[in-house]
């Protein structure tokens, strides 16, 4: 399939993990892609094994307005526009209320709602001329509650329902939004938990296993292809089916 041939697509967080897969993917289906990262170096690599004339790397911290704005400019700069935004850089920090600090909610906020906020809002104006569209990656801990995760469960909850506000908004203004909410999902987020923690997801998780980075990536390029033309104010569980539970336990 190549079908963002001559587009420009934007990935934040494209180092590494779900973001990376993402990049590739665009740039397997024909798209310019700028790979944005705060580890420029790591983004660099990435960007080397894809084609030179058709990808950027660029240094962006997505919680500051500031370098938000220089990665928008370096885009445009580069390549003239822009038509898919993928808000995917994110932190987790564990823990729950009580156990985590003012510092741990700056860091998680920081990155995972105003990365989000102040990414949409820059890429907006373009956005709107190409009659593009926003992917984010938002979790399945948006859509419900976990143990132990409060800060991050807060921020994609805001990422979920940022994402129907943004829908509702500029729709008419031709541009989509929608989100991914990825259950477990191997990167290094998370390849560090133990077997025994793994064990335990796979318990909840129907398909019995963690999703592999290219599995998000290709949902978010479903999301962001003309195959999602009327697909707007979306959060996709892309979870092996674990939000198909109520949450009772398997008995038999
Ligand atoms: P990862 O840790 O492999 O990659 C995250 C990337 O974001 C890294 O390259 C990192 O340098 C970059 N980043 C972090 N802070 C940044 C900042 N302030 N500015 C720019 N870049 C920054 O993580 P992974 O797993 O690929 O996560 C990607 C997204 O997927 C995150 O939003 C995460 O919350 C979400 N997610 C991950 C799941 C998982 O199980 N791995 C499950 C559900 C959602």
């Amino acid at each position: 399939m190549q079908r963002f041939q001559n587009k420009v697509v934007l990935v934040t967080g494209a180092a590494a993990g779900i973001g990376e897969a993402t990049a590739r993917r665009f740039a397997d289906e024909g798209a310019n892609v700028v790979l944005a990262d705060w580890n420029l170096e790591k983004a660099q690599a990435v960007a080397s094994e894809l084609p030179v004339d058709k990808v950027l790397a660029v240094k962006v911290d997505v919680s500051s307005m500031a370098s938000v704005q220089q990665m928008i400019d370096a885009t445009i700069e580069r390549f003239g526009r822009l038509d898919v935004l993928v808000n995917n850089a994110g932190v987790h920090i564990p823990g729950t209320t009580l156990e985590t600090t003012e510092a741990d909610w700056r860091k998680i906020a920081s990155v995972n709602i105003d990365g989000v906020i102040f990414c949409s809002k820059l890429a907006l104006p373009y956005l709107i001329q190409s009659k593009g569209n926003i992917v984010s990656t938002a979790s399945v801990s948006g859509l419900g509650g976990d143990w132990g995760a409060a800060f991050y469960c807060a921020s994609k909850g805001a990422v979920v329902n940022f994402t129907r506000a943004l829908a509702l908004d500029h729709g008419a203004q031709g541009v989509r939004a929608n989100a991914v909410c990825p259950s477990l999902t191997r990167t290094a987020m998370t390849w560090d938990w133990e077997q025994s923690i793994r064990d335990k997801f796979n318990e909840r998780i129907p398909m019995q296993r963690e999703a592999l980075p290219s599995e998000v990536a290709a949902a978010i390029a479903f999301l962001a292809s003309p195959d999602a033309s009327f697909v707007n104010g979306v959060n996709l569980p892309v979870d092996g089916g674990v939000t198909a539970s109520d949450g009772q336990p398997k008995v038999s």
